[in-house]
């Protein structure tokens, strides 16, 4: 084996390959009202007018005060955008859309139960809300400007209430995926130091109400545990005026917001002008090695990045319906949910429940009643909703004329289907990737310059400028189709200001493998690495190819598979896990689990049940595995090393490659007989 090959498996490594496709174009109807069609933009943007360009963007927002200076390198990579510059997040999204659209529908909410009515909450029903909550925050709460919340919360109104309540006064929050067990949640807590955790007491998921109040008694312990005490559980009610939770609250520690909220009947909290960058907000963030990192981002770089990317890309206008299906514990819903759409004084909608229930004309039927024009969804979605219901859109008379897709590469035959059936001929589509780091969109086509490519992304985003590098630091020339690790040459105001609490590991995970200067306070030293691997074509699309790095995008979800494997060791009969990604038809990759048992134990049923509720527990339902294969040993390097490559191919039904080298290669057999039988 070479001393390059990595030992683990890379999604790259087992990507699929399709060919390239032909261009699809937009409609004139479309290219006539859309947002950007000037092609200068490009030039604009060009690295001879780097860091200035970026004006553009922050001019999208109301400033307090100006900002002075673009960038400042100084402490590079940890970079400061738009320095001198005050603003408010809460007021961005909220108070200035007061004067011409506050009897505007800012939020659509729709229940999961259809017999439940939608609720439409106007922009000055949105500033009151807001407000209130910012004064319960403060008063009751004790959260202050730069303090961190926990929230970990549904897909309801509130949660958006909530976190731009935080925004007014200058504090951060950190909202925790619904889906992630306490456990999850209590770590995040004790990462970020918040004294506060807002929750609820249940939502519903496929036709149950399920408890989620719960999850807090058991995050408040795992943070207690590490030292870090969550003073103060606010939570919502699902039902207002209805407490749906078995788990009482804790006497002088949970109180219900509801409640305590009438309090502040009518208050107005003045929204805290804080610098540009300050941290808005932290999203944790599965990563190689140890447990998730707190991805940090800033208000004023942030807000200008997503604004703007909503405006141009999304081609958001103030009287369009947006329905993007993500959910807001996701960087894509806040980036796309909340703060874009809302500083474009949009109307969102927010959908509690899952697409295909009761059936997969749900989101069909959402988009006719509400009017909806502009749909956002992931490939995973796609997928499961093309299974399901592949005549379902044709049923139902909605017309979207805009279309995203986000967080996985989408196959040209499904790109397609979304094409053809779901935006019936008449909506432009973006293929958007981008990270949690990068705040927003980073490689797209611009919808109406440029035209579709299924199965590519489409050239980088205007101020981005994409290198593809080899394993050695080597360019590998543009457009030459040959793969290698993507990178972006330049910092832009969306990206993440640092790891919280951990430049080391900022520095460490995006930016050592490549940086050319560890002292130097020049941006050209440090090219930014996803992590992604990449091809450009001649025609400047890039097409991604996956993470090169111990990570996972289940269903367009980043895990850890680090992560996963120490959830797996502490059933006590395990000695050793190996978790692989394999291709899955509608999720894109799903956790395949291989786990070897201590001496004495014997491979039962119920060995395997207590690996997935371990990970059920530790980390949540989203990273169940497909399956669960107790081995009698792992095909290992002479060195000791899991071949996790080797499992992989077994789990894909590839070909294993040369395996003589390895310490134990009479294994492979037996662990294929057992997978493949
Ligand atoms: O591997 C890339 C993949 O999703 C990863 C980022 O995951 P996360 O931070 O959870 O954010 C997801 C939503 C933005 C990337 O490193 N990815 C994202 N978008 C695409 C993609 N892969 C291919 N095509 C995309 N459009």
């Amino acid at each position: 084996m070479s001393q390059k090959e990595p030992a683990g498996v890379s999604e790259a490594a087992i990507a699929v390959h399709w060919q390239e496709e032909a261009y699809y174009h937009p409609s004139t109807e479309f290219i006539a009202q859309a947002n950007m069609t000037d092609k200068s933009i490009y030039e604009r943007f060009s690295l001879d007018n780097f860091p200035e360009c970026w004006k553009e963007y922050a001019d999208l927002l109301d400033w307090d005060q100006y900002w002075h200076t673009t960038l400042d390198t100084s402490t590079a990579p940890e970079y400061k955008w738009f320095v001198g510059g005050k603003l408010n997040a809460s007021y961005n999204c909220v108070d200035r859309h007061l004067g011409e659209h506050k009897n505007k529908a800012a939020l659509i909410y729709v229940p999961e139960p259809e017999d439940e009515p939608h609720l439409a909450i106007t922009y000055q029903e949105l500033y009151v809300r807001v407000n209130e909550m910012a004064a319960l925050l403060h008063d009751f709460a004790g959260v202050k400007a730069g303090d961190r919340v926990t929230i970990h919360m549904p897909m309801v109104p509130e949660l958006p209430v909530t976190m731009l309540a935080c925004a007014r006064l200058g504090a951060i929050h950190s909202v925790v995926f619904g889906g992630f067990s306490g456990k999850a949640c209590g770590e995040r807590i004790s990462d970020s130091g918040s004294k506060v955790l807002v929750t609820m007491d249940a939502y519903y998921r496929s036709g149950r109400l399920l408890e989620h109040k719960s999850k807090a008694d058991e995050a408040v312990k795992v943070a207690a545990n590490e030292g870090v005490t969550a003073e103060k559980v606010l939570i919502w009610q699902r039902y207002p005026g209805k407490y749906s939770s078995d788990t009482p609250p804790v006497e002088g520690r949970d109180f219900i917001v509801n409640d305590v909220i009438k309090q502040y009947h009518g208050q107005r909290v003045e929204p805290v002008s804080v610098p540009a960058e300050a941290p808005l907000f932290l999203m944790y963030t599965s990563g190689t090695t140890g447990r998730p990192k707190g991805v940090q981002h800033g208000t004023g770089g942030y807000l200008a990045y997503t604004t703007a990317t909503s405006k141009f890309v999304q081609d958001i206008h103030p009287n369009d319906v947006y329905w993007c299906m993500a959910d807001i514990g996701w960087i894509t819903g806040h980036s796309y949910i909340v703060y874009g759409p809302l500083a474009l004084a949009a109307t969102s909608v927010i959908f509690e429940g899952v697409p295909t229930y009761p059936d997969a004309g749900r989101p069909w039927r959402i988009a006719e009643q509400l009017d909806v024009n502009i749909f956002h969804t992931a490939p995973t979605t796609v997928r499961m909703l093309r299974k399901a219901g592949p005549d379902e859109p044709a049923k139902y008379n909605y017309h979207f004329k805009h279309m995203t897709t986000v967080g996985e590469p989408i196959e040209p035959e499904v790109w397609k289907w979304y094409y053809h059936v779901v935006g019936k001929g008449e909506a432009a589509i973006v293929d958007t990737y981008w990270q949690t780091e990068t705040g927003g969109f980073v490689f797209t086509t611009m919808p109406a310059l440029q035209g579709m490519k299924p199965g590519s992304a489409g050239p980088a985003m205007v101020g981005i400028h994409p290198v593809i590098y080899d394993e050695d630091g080597n360019e590998i020339a543009a457009g030459s189709g040959i793969a290698g690790n993507l990178c972006i040459r330049n910092p832009w105001p969306g990206m993440l200001q640092t790891i919280w609490g951990d430049s080391q590991r900022f520095v460490s995970t995006y930016f050592a493998k490549y940086n050319k200067n560890p002292n130097s306070t020049d941006w050209r030293d440090w090219p930014y690495f996803p992590g992604d691997a990449a091809v450009q074509a001649a025609d400047g699309y890039f097409r991604i190819l996956g993470r090169v790095d111990d990570v996972i995008n289940v269903a367009g979800h980043r895990l850890g598979t680090k992560e996963i494997e120490s959830a797996c060791l502490l059933v006590k009969e395990v000695a050793e896990a190996a978790v692989v990604p394999v291709n899955d038809e509608v999720k894109g990759k799903v956790p395949d689990i291989y786990v070897s048992l201590k001496p004495g134990y014997d491979a039962s049923d119920s060995i395997k049940k207590a690996v997935m509720q371990a990970i059920d527990d530790n980390i949540g339902k989203i990273a169940r595995p497909a399956h669960v294969y107790i081995v009698s040993d792992m095909p290992k390097t002479r060195s000791g090393k899991i071949m996790r490559r080797v499992l992989s191919a077994i789990s894909n039904g590839t070909d294993v490659g040369d395996v003589t080298t390895l310490a134990n290669p009479q294994v492979v057999d037996e662990v294929r007989g057992l997978v493949q039988g």
